[in-house]
């Protein structure tokens, strides 16, 4: 087997797509990811963003960040050259065998293919250089936006079901088990 590439010291990983640039959240992206966040509509069909959701939330989010550990998270925000930051995409769990995406975008950027694009190229990378095979994915049931991204970027149905507490809800939802294979 192919030894991991994987250099622990290259914790700010930038990568490119053609419309997009993911690169490590700073401080200075609190107010902004608060003013998308803060909107029912992008929590509603994420497990873990609360709702309401204020600048102290995503100040304590940054603030997080500064203790994850490389090899096991890695967190990107989608910077768009005309708008500014308009998403977040993470990794996270265990290396293996559960590797896990999460993603959400502001409403106004919703339909223009961006977070497929992302997801793609976040993938690629992950492979590239971050030493891993496979990524998973948990979406809801209801949520037909977030599995067409995950279908047009190549995850498959592992035939898994369970309920997922949605923290902006207050209560479990039927979801979806989901995985992509390098
Ligand atoms: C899920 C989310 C990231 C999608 O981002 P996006 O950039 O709009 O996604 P894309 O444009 O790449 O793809 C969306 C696809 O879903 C489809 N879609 C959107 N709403 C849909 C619906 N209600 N039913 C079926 N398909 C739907 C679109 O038609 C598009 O597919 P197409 O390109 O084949 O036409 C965005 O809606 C979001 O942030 N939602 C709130 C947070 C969230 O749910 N995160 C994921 C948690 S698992």
């Amino acid at each position: 087997m192919r030894p991991v590439q994987f250099d622990p010291v290259r914790i700010d990983p930038v990568i490119d797509t053609p419309r997009l640039r993911l690169r490590a959240p700073r401080r200075s992206d609190a107010a902004r990811i608060a003013a998308l966040c803060s909107d029912f509509e992008v929590a509603r069909t994420t497990a873990r963003l609360p709702h309401p959701y204020g600048l102290e939330d995503a100040e304590a989010f940054l603030a997080s960040g500064d203790t994850l550990d490389p090899r096991r998270q890695a967190r990107f925000v989608l910077d768009h050259p005309a708008e500014g930051l308009v998403g977040m995409l993470s990794f996270f769990g265990e290396p293996a065998p559960a590797t896990e995406i999460g993603y959400w975008l502001g409403r106004p950027y919703w339909g223009a293919g961006l977070m497929t694009e992302a997801v793609k190229a976040a993938l690629a990378w992950a492979v590239r250089d971050w030493g891993r095979t496979h990524v998973r994915a948990w979406r809801l049931d209801e949520n037909q936006a977030s599995d067409a991204v995950l279908v047009k970027a190549g995850f498959l149905y592992t035939g898994e079901r369970r309920q997922t507490f949605v923290l902006s809800r207050g209560e479990a939802l039927p979801s979806t088990g989901m995985i992509w294979l390098a």
